[in-house]
């Protein structure tokens, strides 16, 4: 079994932080997104890796390199425009051959990987095996309409009336006769061939497609409570460990992780939290379910629930709360008078101000 990953996509739902970065790379628990999904293949006992890349190839191929760390074979497959995810697995089909497939988004995180997904599928062989959830708006969404027995019946891509509350999971499993589909396929009203109408196609020739529900998954939406959310659910369960420095006037509270390089002085860190290789927290306090990635500081200030990425500098602001801060992004006080806000905000930025 091979794994078709695809990490095109621009990105536009997470901006202004995937301005500057591929949204696959955006970091959970100071890892990218990515890794997480390569990391759920390798232990699904998948070697062979075809990552289909767009726009940020570049800075994808320098973050996952030949894959070797993560214990894959990587090829990279490259998209010349997101043309949709079918179209990935037609470019891919050279890479795939006659062999099975997992379909994995990049954007996507799946609590507790894809073992028992793959499992089931070398068990059972169906054409194709998808994965389902419950969320609020099934209309951002490939929606699965169920029969009685909990057989799928139809798909629909991003339906305004969406006929349930299922969404489609972005990993996919795929036997061989998708691509026979997959050549068949028209562009859908976004002019993108559409998976969903893959996994249709094998629907209406009668092949057998099976379905798993599942809870604690996640993907980008814009709004940026749905990326702390899931920094929470893994910093949940990170393993504390102090290897850089943390002084005596310094309390340590609950799963904390300060990595090498890392210094703590004179503050209070109540886990889950991790403070990256490099970054210095000073007279702060840093509250659970923060993640600061590498070389970042937090000097005489308060930041609880929130994601700093890498070379962010927080100084003297007071607290902050339920905020993701970009790279080498700056956050400073204001001078005394006149009493106001001065902000160099980066294009779809959002600021909310307490008044
Ligand atoms: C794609 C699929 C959709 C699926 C979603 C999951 O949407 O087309 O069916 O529910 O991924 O992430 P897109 O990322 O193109 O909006």
């Amino acid at each position: 079994m091979k794994a078709l990953v695809l990490a095109g996509g621009a990105g536009s739902r997470l901006r202004p932080i995937t301005h500057t970065s591929a949204k696959q790379l955006v970091p959970v628990a100071n890892k990218p997104v990515l890794f997480y999904g390569l990391e759920a293949i390798r232990d699904a006992g998948i070697r062979e890796v075809g990552i289909v890349v767009g726009d940020t190839a570049k800075e994808i191929r320098r973050a996952v390199g030949d894959g070797s760390r993560f214990g894959l074979e990587v090829t990279y497959l490259p998209q010349e425009a997101p043309l949709g995810l079918a179209h990935a697995v037609l470019i891919a089909r050279d890479f795939l051959g006659g062999d099975d497939f997992v379909m994995y988004l990049g954007d996507n995180f799946i609590v507790g990987g894809i073992n028992d997904l793959v499992a089931r599928f070398r068990r059972e062989r169906p054409a194709a095996q998808i994965m389902l959830t419950r969320v609020s708006d099934p209309r951002a969404f490939g929606v699965a309409e169920l029969d009685g027995s909990g057989r799928v019946i139809g798909l629909e891509e991003k339906p305004e009336k969406p006929k349930s509350d299922l969404a489609l999971v972005g990993v996919y499993l795929f036997g061989p006769d998708v691509h026979e589909v997959v050549a068949g396929l028209k562009p859908s009203w976004r002019n993108e061939l559409e998976i969903t109408d893959a996994v249709q196609g094998l629907i209406d020739s009668g092949r057998r497609v099976e379905s798993t529900m599942i809870s604690g998954y996640w993907k980008d939406t814009g709004n940026v409570t749905d990326m702390l959310e899931v920094n929470r659910l893994v910093l949940e369960s990170v393993e504390p460990s102090v290897e850089g420095s943390v002084d005596g006037a310094s309390e340590l509270i609950g799963r904390v992780v300060v990595e090498p390089g890392a210094s703590v002085s004179g503050s209070r860190v109540v886990g889950p939290v991790i403070v990256g290789a490099g970054s210095v927290v000073r007279d702060s306090y840093v509250g659970p379910f923060t993640s600061i990635d590498r070389d970042c500081s937090v000097i005489d200030s308060e930041i609880e629930y929130s994601i700093v990425l890498r070379g962010a500098s927080i100084d003297g602001v007071g607290r902050i709360e339920c905020s993701l801060i970009g790279r080498e992004a700056e956050v400073t006080p204001a001078p005394r008078v006149p009493k106001a806000h001065r902000l160099v905000l980066g294009d779809h930025s959002k600021v909310q101000i307490s008044k």
